[in-house]
């Protein structure tokens, strides 16, 4: 990759909205990655996270706003445009298939070959090379390459796609709720390769709803509130709690501690009633006939 500004933000979007009809996914919501960090984009559900990315991503331009890539302003018709750019996506469902082995998974959809003519077909022992030096680089180190993908487990999926994005040139890496399914061990593999993405330069965007993942990685955090931004935060600006509050939504918190205390009461009143209930049942039953 040739040396990027690092003054530049790599992507940029300004003051981003984008409707479903009568929804309001995103409104006046602008995000900067930067080459060399982890920007981590939190929020709950439905906040507008997947939607942002999507846009990112080419799946859909915004209804308004500007896209900069580089510091210039771009319109992508399609993921294809953003993957030419070195903007990739790792989804959740990684785009896998289980039964094929995990050199073939890593050359998915750019199948290295030999031979010519009739004779061409994929070059098994290529393949094989460089997914062992790919996954190496990361740390990764698979007994066997042709084992197949369907006996790794979700963290280490989640790994070689990450290597897989990286090796075809990734400038910019956008990973959609990696550690979401996976237990606190994976997770941490995951954040591994996570930060070795990072000290390739690689521009990684972290969605996640979970801030035990985010806070250790993330340079930046952008947290989305159901389709606003409360902004962007540099990790020495902030705390691990300042930014829990800010994803649940500080006011909607409280309303929900009251709600449950409320509940517990009734709850609490419905059960002594039901106690007092039996004891009477109880009485009853041993009153003579
Ligand atoms: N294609 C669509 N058509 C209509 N509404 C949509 C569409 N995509 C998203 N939305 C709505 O936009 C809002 C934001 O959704 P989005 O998927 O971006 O949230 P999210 O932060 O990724 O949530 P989650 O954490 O559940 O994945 C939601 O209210 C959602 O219902
Ligand atoms: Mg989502």
């Amino acid at each position: 990759m040739t040396t990027p500004d690092l003054a530049t933000p790599a992507v940029e979007l300004r003051d981003i909205s984008k409707y479903f009809g009568t929804v309001v996914a995103l409104e006046h919501v602008s995000i900067a990655a930067h080459y060399g960090e982890v920007h981590c984009l939190l929020g709950d559900n439905g906040a507008g996270k997947s939607t942002l990315i999507k846009i990112i991503s080419g799946v859909f331009p915004p209804d308004r706003g500007e896209y900069v890539f580089e510091g210039n302003p771009v319109r992508f018709s399609s993921p294809r445009d953003a993957l030419d750019r070195g903007i990739a996506t790792v989804y959740q469902d990684l785009a896998m298939i289980p039964l094929m082995s995990i050199s073939r998974n890593f050359f998915l959809g750019s199948e290295p070959t030999k031979g010519w003519g009739p004779f061409k077909r994929f070059d098994l022992e290529f393949a094989d090379r460089v997914t062992r030096e790919e996954l190496g680089k990361m740390g990764i180190n698979v007994r066997d390459t042709q084992q197949s993908v369907g006996t790794l487990s979700g963290g280490e999926r989640q790994s070689v796609a990450i290597a897989r994005a990286v090796y075809n040139g990734a400038k910019v890496l956008i990973l959609d709720e990696p550690t979401a399914a996976l237990g606190v061990k994976e997770a941490g593999v995951v954040l591994r390769y996570i930060a070795q993405a990072r000290a390739r330069g690689i521009a990684v965007i972290f969605i996640t709803h979970n801030v035990h993942h985010a806070y250790p990685i993330g340079d930046r955090f952008t947290i989305l509130n159901r389709g606003t931004s409360y902004g962007t935060f540099l990790k020495t600006d902030v705390t691990r709690e300042q930014v829990v509050e800010m994803m649940a939504g500080g006011q909607e918190l409280e309303e929900l501690g009251h709600e449950l205390e409320e509940f517990a009461r009734v709850d609490g009143l419905a059960a002594e009633m039901k106690a007092g209930q039996a004891i009477a049942a109880e009485g009853r039953a041993h009153l003579p006939k």
